[in-house]
């Protein structure tokens, strides 16, 4: 009756063994459809039939657009990209050195178009089918400066002003404020982070000589008033 009990336990337990045992009996190139390890179809080619107990995998190239980058054992290949210019993107001209060439990248069974961030973009995912996802690159507010231009890989990086210097957002460093003074003028509005200082028309030396006379003028009046009395 104990032996009956032990082998009730011992034989599930056997089963999930063997189950474990084909679970990792696959190899690096192939891939499990019910009992079979089946061998995988290479970059560029979908499976067209599982294989069976006598007969090999079936493959077929992808067409109209579609791809697979990698060994697999799919039914179906992925659509290109197309470098969608919603995400950022357009097509990569092939080749990196100058002159560029015209022709473009365009997508292979076995490689998704190659694409590159738009103008004024930068790169947030790339594989190696060039960049997959960009950004805009963010401007800086006003009271920064662009310290670092963004690249097809880095953001913008900016920077606040400090001290007696401004920037708009758009400038590349702090500019000083206008010292109104030292230009013979009169500050009318002092300077901010994001704005320069304005300066305004000194009180000219003709309305200094008239305001001059007129309390002059009110000064001697109130004498001859004084005496008069
Ligand atoms: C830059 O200025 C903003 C607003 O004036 C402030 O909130 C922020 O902390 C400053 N950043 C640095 C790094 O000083």
């Amino acid at each position: 009756m104990a032996q009956f009990e032990s082998l009730i336990w011992i034989i599930p337990n056997i089963l999930v063994i063997v189950s474990i045992g084909s679970c990792i009996a696959c190899g690096r190139a192939e891939y499990r459809i019910g009992d079979e390890c089946c061998p995988m179809c290479s970059p560029g080619n979908r499976v067209h039939k599982h294989c069976t107990e006598f007969t090999s995998t079936s493959c077929v190239p992808c067409v109209d657009s579609t791809f697979l980058d990698e060994p697999n054992g799919l039914m179906k290949c992925a659509p290109c990209s197309s470098c969608d210019s919603g995400l950022g993107l357009r097509v990569k001209l092939s080749g990196f050195t100058m002159p560029e060439p015209r022709s473009r990248q365009p997508c292979k069974p076995e490689s998704d178009d190659f694409c590159r961030p738009l103008e004024g973009f930068f790169c947030l995912l790339s594989n190696k089918d060039g960049c997959r996802i960009a950004q805009k690159h963010s401007s800086c507010k006003p009271g920064q400066y662009i310290r670092h231009t963004g690249t097809t890989s880095t953001d913008t990086v900016c920077s606040n002003c400090t001290g007696d210097t401004y920037s708009d957002g758009s400038f590349t460093a702090c500019q000083s404020h206008t010292g109104c003074e030292s230009l013979g003028l009169q500050e009318m509005k002092p300077g901010s982070p994001w704005s320069d200082s304005e300066c305004g028309p000194q009180l000219s030396h003709s309305t200094a000589r008239s305001s001059a006379v007129a309390s002059m003028t009110v000064i001697l009046a109130g004498a001859v008033y004084i005496l008069v009395i």
